[in-house]
């Protein structure tokens, strides 16, 4: 169900779309949907619809069983059970309808799992929790035998109904022709005049099926996104569990509230994370590294024994970024797309690194720009050094062959070659290819005057 408007957001973007970890909340319930071997996931939108329709996605499923997205209308909104209703021409008889909702993004595929194990392909099985503060929720109201009799609405419950502290979580799982049927029964004669899913409780009762409950004690796994306060809440606890699944792999977390993955993040072994790390896409780290505080990493991948020093920014988009082997990165370093470094490649403060190929041992250690650059081993690229690559119209590559050195301040105007072992003088602008070996220098010839005096200011 994504059908909602979600009004307490406050926002333009339909609610199912904001994002925890970096994914849409329905997204979430996709993805879970899909570890519990969902055949087809069938979303109803409603308020946003088009949009919520084109921010979603069926998952890759490394299990290769294919899963079936599909979108339903819900217009206008007339409550749960007319959500479901809509999706019940498009449902197969030969299965369960597990009912999630698209802002409940928490929920863990064991849960679920044990949920459909009650159901059994069966009977009608509801998860359900015990509540301090129930307010605003269904009551499990239940028989003198303990059996599910009813859940009644917070609006709809009596006083004596209202003490119960038993709710329902807003997932079921129930099997397909049963829901068919019980849907086409509703109506909304209630305190809100909608049509709710919940009566198929009653139903099910009448009909003289057996109701089970899956009780469970972690609000978090059912809880939903209202409100800005609440998404802020659920992503914290969504990350401490990622953080916590970490830490059992080993890795070493300074601090596992200052951590924020939003992707994927793959360690070896001896890994260590710095606070206020943020990882973003496909991150992987390998044995030993070691990333320093407030760095911000994107689509890459570090290799072994990599350091990477505070605030640094990498963020390999679509292209990605790799980091040799023990190489050292930043502080205050940016890596962007396409920066591929090689083993024991230094790159220090305020160095930028764009779509360009670094050899083992190469060194840029202060102020520069490397942008379509192929730099060969063992490289000195000095301070202040930057690759003109662009014309104004079109991009050019410098290659700066193994072995050179580049003095400080110095400009290299693409397409241009720097030949192996050449050095280029601080200051010098090259504009044309340079012979291996070759000392290049391009800049004014130093004048010295000697004993020269300074003009002296004017007496008024
Ligand atoms: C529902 C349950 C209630 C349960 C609670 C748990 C019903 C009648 N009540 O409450 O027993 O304790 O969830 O959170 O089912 N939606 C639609 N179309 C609609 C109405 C809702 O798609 O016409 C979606 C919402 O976007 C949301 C989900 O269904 O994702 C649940 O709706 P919400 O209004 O939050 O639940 P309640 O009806 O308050
Ligand atoms: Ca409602």
């Amino acid at each position: 169900m994504a059908a909602g408007k979600g009004t307490r957001m406050k926002s333009s973007r339909p609610k199912v779309l904001h994002r925890l970890g970096g994914r849409a909340l329905a997204q979430h319930v996709i993805d879970t949907a899909a570890r519990v071997s969902a055949r087809s996931v069938v979303v109803i939108t409603g308020h946003g619809a088009e949009q919520v329709e084109a921010g979603l996605t069926a998952p890759d499923l490394e299990s290769g069983h294919a899963l079936k997205l599909q979108y339903v209308r819900q217009e206008p909104q007339l409550g749960t059970g007319h959500a479901v209703q809509q999706a019940v021409p498009v449902l197969a008889d030969d299965g369960v309808t597990l009912v999630l909702s698209g802002d409940v993004p928490l929920t863990r595929p064991e849960t679920l799992q044990a949920l459909l194990d009650l159901c059994g392909g069966e009977r009608l099985a509801l998860l359900t929790l015990g509540m301090a503060n129930p307010t605003g929720y269904g009551r499990i109201v239940r028989a003198a035998d303990g059996s599910v009799a009813a859940i009644v609405e917070h609006k709809d419950a009596s006083n004596a109904q209202r003490a119960i502290t038993e709710i329902y979580s807003g997932i079921m799982a129930v099997p397909t022709p049963l829901l068919r049927a019980w849907l086409a029964r509703l109506d909304n004669q209630n305190a809100q005049g909608e049509y709710y899913l919940t009566d198929v409780v009653k139903f099910a009762v009448a009909d003289g099926q057996s109701v089970q409950a899956h009780r469970i004690r972690d609000e978090v796994q059912v809880a939903g996104v209202n409100s800005p306060l609440q998404l802020a809440e659920l992503e914290r606890a969504h990350q401490r569990r990622v953080a916590e699944a970490l830490m059992e792999q080993g890795v070493r977390l300074a601090d596992p509230a200052r951590l924020d993955v939003r992707g994927t993040l793959s360690c070896g072994q001896d890994v260590d994370i710095d606070v206020n790390c943020v990882f973003e896409g496909a991150v992987s780290l390998g044995a030993g590294v070691r990333i320093g505080a407030n760095c911000v990493i994107a689509n890459a991948r570090i290799d072994d024994g990599a350091v990477i020093h505070p605030f640094t920014h990498i963020d390999g988009e679509k292209l990605g970024v790799s980091v040799g082997a023990g190489a050292l990165i930043g502080p205050f370093a940016r890596l962007r797309p396409g920066a591929q470094l090689g083993r024991e490649v230094h790159i220090g403060n305020f160095v930028e690194v764009k779509n360009s190929t670094l050899a083992d041992g190469a060194k840029a250690n202060h102020l520069a720009y490397l942008g379509d650059a192929t730099v060969g081993e063992r490289v000195n690229y000095g301070a202040g050094s930057i690759t003109a690559n662009y014309d104004g119209a079109n991009k050019h590559r410098t290659v700066i062959e193994a072995d050179v050195h580049v003095g400080s301040n110095c400009v290299l105007v693409a397409p241009v070659t720097i030949g192996a072992g050449g050095t280029v003088g601080g200051g010098s602008t090259i504009t044309k290819s340079t012979p291996p070996g070759a000392l290049s220098v391009a800049r004014g010839k130093q004048v010295v005057l000697p004993n020269w005096q300074r003009p002296a200011k004017k007496k008024p």
